[in-house]
């Protein structure tokens, strides 16, 4: 058995810090007060009602994983957060409708008790959106600095141990990655030149890191898979992972799309469309960031069915990608899937799925999965990118020169090795050839 790792206990409160209050993140915290108050069950979360096997089959060890690693207990999470509309979480509950009365009237006071800070915000990263309560300050540096004494305040005040910061924030609008992205002194005179390339998430991933708090980002924005924000999150040893949440249609993906290359069944084309009513897919319904989603989105195609190493299969194939913004479905997002396959021969088949989702139910889990799992990298000594948990993103970031791990199984194997590893149990390679040798003994 191996030695594993030397984690710190999980001692004292967590802090999690929220850049955007709306529907996934009011939705993640009433449902741990919820789960708390012992009115509903952790349901989709992988932490909370996921199990590991150790050892070899036969031994039977199978314990939960909040029971296997050390991770922070749900009754020592602080929320705190920060958002334009000022709103308390549970006036953000009511009027994002993703949670009824009885999930809501017992736990009212607490979240009443949450109310955002003002955030960072920029209008020409994220349109739709009307602004009440926003920072204000000379330069974009200046706005780093509120930010961490936002961070500072919360810790002392709440006494926290530990803190992370977790982006819920609206999808900004696309940024590719230039020059000024690419040291920390280019980011840092960047910011102090009021560059307009500087997003508001790369200013609280800025405050973050540099205190010491490890970032999140549950959003596909560029932010901290950008060369400067990985070289000070290694320089300031803390954890950070994006990109995005891995929920609804692109969790489809990464189930069936590894399916079809793991039998060779080729592919012709997939068309995915969506429709979406609640606050998300009105930011979405932006060209600057519907297009930072598209990229996230069409990328877990075109890695699981890779047309250069399968070019009989995958050479050339059409991916097309559709988010409508529909008012009346509210968070109950519909994605269609139209899958046409070709098999033996290349005879054509189709493959359709229709999935009548809760985007934020889907959401909430895998954002409280992210957050204990970043708790604990940080506590494992663990910093820089935490490719580990590529598990719960829909465009996982990876080291240069590496490229993502999108297919949900190999991912998960990962997740669940590293647990091991952490903990100095045996990897599993499933080879089993032992429990055959025995038998000729
Ligand atoms: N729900 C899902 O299944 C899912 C999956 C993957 C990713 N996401 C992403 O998670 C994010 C949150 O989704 P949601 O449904 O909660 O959206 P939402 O619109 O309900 O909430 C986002 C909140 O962020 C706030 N905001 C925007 N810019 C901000 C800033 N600079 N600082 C602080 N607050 C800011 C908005 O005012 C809003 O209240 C979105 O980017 C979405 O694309 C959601």
């Amino acid at each position: 058995m191996a030695n594993g790792v030397n984690v710190k206990p999980a001692k004292g409160k967590l802090g999690i810090l929220i850049p955007g209050l709306g529907a996934v993140s009011t939705t993640l915290i009433a449902g741990v007060f919820d789960i708390l108050a012992g009115n509903g069950l952790p349901i989709g979360s992988v932490t909370q009602m996921g199990r590991i096997r150790l050892g070899k089959r036969t031994e039977k060890r199978n314990p939960l994983i909040k029971d296997f690693v050390p991770l922070a207990d749900l009754k020592d999470i602080v929320f705190g957060a920060w958002d334009v509309h000022g709103e308390n979480a549970y006036e953000v509950c009511k009027r994002s409708g993703v949670l009824e009365d009885k999930h809501l009237d017992p736990i009212r006071e607490k979240l009443e008790s949450i109310k955002p800070m003002d955030a960072v915000f920029d209008v020409n990263y994220c349109h739709n959106i009307e602004v009440k309560h926003a920072k204000s300050a000379a330069t974009k540096w200046d706005l780093v600095q509120l930010v961490k004494e936002d961070i500072r305040k919360f810790k002392e005040e709440n006494g926290c141990d530990r803190l992370l910061m977790l982006w819920c924030g609206s999808t900004e609008c696309y940024t590719p990655c230039e020059d000024c992205h690419k040291t920390i002194e280019a980011l840092e005179k960047a910011m102090k030149e009021n560059d307009p390339r500087i997003s508001p998430s790369m200013i609280y991933a800025y405050a973050a890191i540099s205190s010491g708090v490890p970032y999140a980002n549950g959003a596909p924005n560029l932010t901290v898979d950008t060369p400067a924000l990985i070289e000070l999150a290694r320089r300031e040893k803390v954890a950070i992972m994006g990109k995005d949440f891995k929920t609804g249609q692109t969790l489809m993906k990464t189930i069936v799309a590894p399916g079809l290359r793991a039998r060779c069944l080729g592919l012709n084309g997939w068309f995915s469309t969506n429709i979406l009513g609640n606050r998300d897919g009105e930011v979405l319904d932006d060209p600057g960031s519907f297009k930072t989603k598209e990229v996230s989105k069409l990328s877990v195609i075109e890695h699981i069915l890779d047309g250069q190493t399968f070019p009989d299969l995958y050479g050339k194939y059409w991916h097309k990608v559709r988010i409508e913004y529909y008012p009346p479905r509210g968070d109950a997002k519909e994605g269609w899937d139209n899958i046409d396959i070709f098999g033996w021969l290349g005879y054509p088949m189709q493959i359709k799925i229709n999935f009548l989702c809760r985007d934020s139910i889907l959401a909430a889990p895998v954002a409280l999965d992210i957050a204990l799992s970043m708790d604990l990298a940080q506590r494992c000594g663990f910093y820089g990118i935490q490719e580990w948990l590529s598990f719960f993103f829909k465009s996982p970031e990876v080291r240069e020169g590496l490229y993502p791990e999108h297919d949900l199984f190999v991912q998960k194997t990962k997740y669940k090795n590293t647990l091991r590893y952490i903990m100095g149990e045996e990897l599993i390679t499933h080879l089993g050839l032992d429990y055959y040798a025995e038998e000729d003994k």
